[in-house]
C-alpha cells in the first residue's frame, strides 16, 4: 500500500514539492500529529490508527515533485484522493500535516493574503464542471480573473481576446455559456485559467464530462497548447489511457496513498504493485513504449537527418521504419543523438514486453 517510488524526476528544476502530505477528515484530524510536521510513527501504523478511530485518510503521506515545464498527472479511481491533493497544493484545503514547497518556500507558511495573491497571479485552475459564470459572455468569463486582479478594462479584454483565439473560440466572444457545447464551454474554462499567464496550471478532470470523441480532440488541443506554452502542469484524471497519453510522469493513487510514480512506460512496463498491474494489463504496449525507451547506443555512423524524437511511440515509429533496416537516429530536443532504433529493436522490445505481461 505504501510503496513510495522515487518522487524525484530525472533532472531539471523543481517547481512544486509535496512532502509527506496528510489530509485527514473526521472529528479530530489534528490529534494524530504533535505539530504540523510532527509525524511520530510509521505511516502504516499511523494510518491504521486513523481508520480505527473512524477518520478518513483522504491523502496519506503523499510526496512528489513536479518539475518546471512537465505534465504531472495524478491518476486514480473516484475517491482515491486526487482532488484532495490538488486542493492541498493550492491550499484550497489545508493539509493536516506535511509541506508544500513552491519555488523553494513553504506554501503552508504564507499568510492568507499572500496566498490569495499567489493563487491569483501564479495559479490557473480548470474544473470538471467548467465553473463558468452563466450570465456573463465568453469574453467576460475569460477576462474575469484579470478583473479580479484590477487590470484595466481595455488591457484585460485585449489579453482575453488573445487566449480566446489560442483555444480556437474566436467569433464566440459574445456568446453565453448556455449557447456553447460542452467542449466549447471547457475551452472557455481553459482560456480563463490561462488569462493570468499562470506559472502552475491545475486541471481537475477537465475532460471527464465530455463525450469520448470530443475528449480526444480536447486532449490533442491540450498537448498543442502545452507545446506552445511550456507550463508546469498538475493534471488529474480517473482515466488511465488519458494519463498515458498526456503525462510526462504519472502518480497513481489508491485510497489516499501513492501506489507508484513514473513515466507512462515505467508504469506499464514495471508496475510497482498488483493494483497498478491491473490497470496496465490491457494497455497495448505499442502505445506506450517510446523510441527513447528502446534506443540502442551507437558510436557513430548515424544519419542525423533521418531521425525521430525520443517520445515517438512504437505505434508511430513502426510505419516509419518499414524498409529501413539501418534504422533511425533518436534525437532529443537539444539535438543530442541518444541512439538508434531499428525494426529489430522494435520487435525485440515488443516481444520482451509481451513476455513480461504474461507472467
Ligand atoms: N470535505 C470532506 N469531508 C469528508 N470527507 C471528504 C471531504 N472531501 C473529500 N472527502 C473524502 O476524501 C476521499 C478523497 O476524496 P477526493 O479527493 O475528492 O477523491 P477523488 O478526487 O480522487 O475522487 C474520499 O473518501 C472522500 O469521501
Ligand atoms: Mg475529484
Amino acid at each position: 500500500m505504501s510503496t513510495q517510488a522515487p518522487s524525484r524526476p530525472a533532472g531539471g528544476d523543481i517547481k512544486i514539492s509535496c512532502r509527506n502530505i496528510w489530509k485527514i477528515y473526521g472529528r479530530e484530524p489534528d490529534s494524530f500529529f504533535t505539530a504540523r510536521n510532527g509525524e511520530v510513527e510509521a505511516p502504516d501504523s499511523l494510518h491504521a490508527r486513523i481508520i480505527e478511530s473512524g477518520h478518513i485518510g483522504a491523502a496519506c503521506n503523499v510526496s512528489f515533485d513536479v518539475e518546471v515545464g512537465e505534465i504531472f498527472v495524478i491518476m486514480g479511481l473516484s475517491g482515491s484522493g486526487k482532488s484532495t491533493m490538488v486542493r492541498c497544493i493550492s491550499r484550497l484545503v489545508e493539509p493536516t500535516a506535511g509541506q508544500v514547497i513552491m519555488d523553494g518556500g513553504d506554501l503552508l507558511e504564507v499568510s492568507e493574503k499572500e496566498l490569495i495573491e499567489i493563487r491569483r497571479h501564479k495559479m490557473g485552475m480548470v474544473f470538471q464542471n467548467f465553473g463558468l459564470l452563466p450570465h456573463q459572455t465568453v469574453l467576460e468569463n475569460v477576462a474575469f480573473p484579470l478583473k479580479v486582479q484590477a487590470v484595466p478594462k481595455e488591457e484585460r479584454e485585449k489579453r482575453a481576446l488573445g487566449v480566446i483565439e489560442l483555444v480556437g473560440l474566436q467569433g464566440r466572444e459574445m456568446s453565453f455559456p448556455r449557447e456553447l457545447s460542452g467542449g466549447q464551454q471547457q475551452r472557455v474554462g481553459i482560456a480563463r485559467s490561462l488569462a493570468v499567464e499562470p506559472e502552475i496550471w491545475f486541471l481537475d478532470e477537465p475532460f471527464s464530462a465530455l463525450d469520448p470523441l470530443i475528449r480526444r480532440q480536447m486532449q490533442n488541443e491540450f498537448l498543442r497548447l502545452q507545446r506552445l506554452l511550456h507550463k508546469t502542469i498538475v493534471f488529474i484524471t480517473h482515466d488511465f489511457l488519458e494519463a498515458l497519453r498526456l503525462a510526462d510522469r504519472i502518480a497513481i493513487m489508491k485510497d489516499g496513498w501513492i501506489e507508484q510514480i513514473g513515466t507512462p512506460s515505467d508504469v506499464v512496463m514495471n508496475p510497482a504493485t498488483d493494483y497498478v498491474a491491473e490497470f496496465t494489463q490491457d494497455v497495448p504496449r505499442v502505445k506506450v513504449i517510446t523510441a527513447g525507451d528502446i534506443a540502442e547506443p551507437v558510436a557513430e555512423g548515424l544519419d542525423p537527418g533521418a531521425s525521430v524524437s525520443p517520445v515517438t511511440t512504437l505505434e508511430e515509429l513502426m510505419p516509419r521504419l518499414a524498409g529501413r533496416d539501418e534504422g533511425l537516429a533518436v534525437v532529443d530536443d537539444s539535438g543530442r543523438i541518444m541512439g538508434r532504433v531499428t525494426p529489430h529493436t522494435v520487435v525485440s522490445a515488443l516481444a520482451t514486453a509481451e513476455a513480461q505481461a504474461e507472467t
